[in-house]
């Protein structure tokens, strides 16, 4: 289920809201200028869809929001052991895992729609950590500048569609903060991670 932690950010332990409500979750990211909608993600994609089919699948959506929003790139990240050996797939995680886990931001705006599974964004503003758990549904929008990381888990099974103004404007700009190793992780905020096999 989608949830929405909101803590200091200089007391992980601080939690001042603790959410499942959709509502109320869009209305607190709105706050801090993030766009939060539940679309339908119903789709069935195969062990083996690829970034084609993910997108054929969810055109209607995908046209919509390109038309409103004036994306210009779409593109679809999907972490799913398929036939990877453990070797490979644990090396897969740590790449895919490590590179957005620390603060970042980007001079591009972050745009998901998650089509499978889920993963955990944390949004720093206003002196608080938005903690976001985003499930298959979700579409979450936060703008450039926005300082943030993204933990998909240890055991990973997501897939997203990314929308983009332009893909070269989302180059990650590390902060140099270590905020993010004083959060809960994803593995600790869904309690298991559970990967979509
Ligand atoms: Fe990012």
């Amino acid at each position: 289920m989608t949830r929405l932690v909101i803590a200091a950010d200089a007391k992980p332990d601080l939690v001042i809201t603790d959410t499942n409500n959709a509502l109320e979750i869009a209305e607190q990211l709105r706050a801090i200028g993030c766009r939060f909608e539940q679309w339908t993600a119903s789709a069935s994609l195969a062990d083996d869809a690829d970034q084609a089919a993910v997108l054929a699948a969810y055109n209607s959506d995908v046209t919509r929001l390109n038309e409103l929003e004036g994306f210009t790139t779409v593109d679809v990240v999907r972490m799913r052991r398929t036939s990877e050996t453990d070797a490979e797939w644990a090396e897969k995680v740590t790449g895919g895992r490590n590179k957005f886990l620390a603060e970042h931001t980007h001079d591009d705006d972050e745009v998901r729609f998650f089509v499978e599974g889920s993963g955990a964004f944390y949004l720093r503003a206003n002196n608080k950590v938005h903690i976001v758990v985003c499930q298959a549904g979700d579409l979450l929008g936060f703008p450039a500048g926005m300082t943030h990381w993204f933990d998909m888990g240890t055991n990973p099974g997501f897939c997203a569609i990314r929308f983009f103004h332009d893909p070269n404007g989302w180059v990650g700009n590390f902060t140099g903060d270590d905020i993010a190793t004083r959060f809960s992780t994803y593995d600790e905020l869904v309690g298991v991670a559970k990967a979509l096999r």
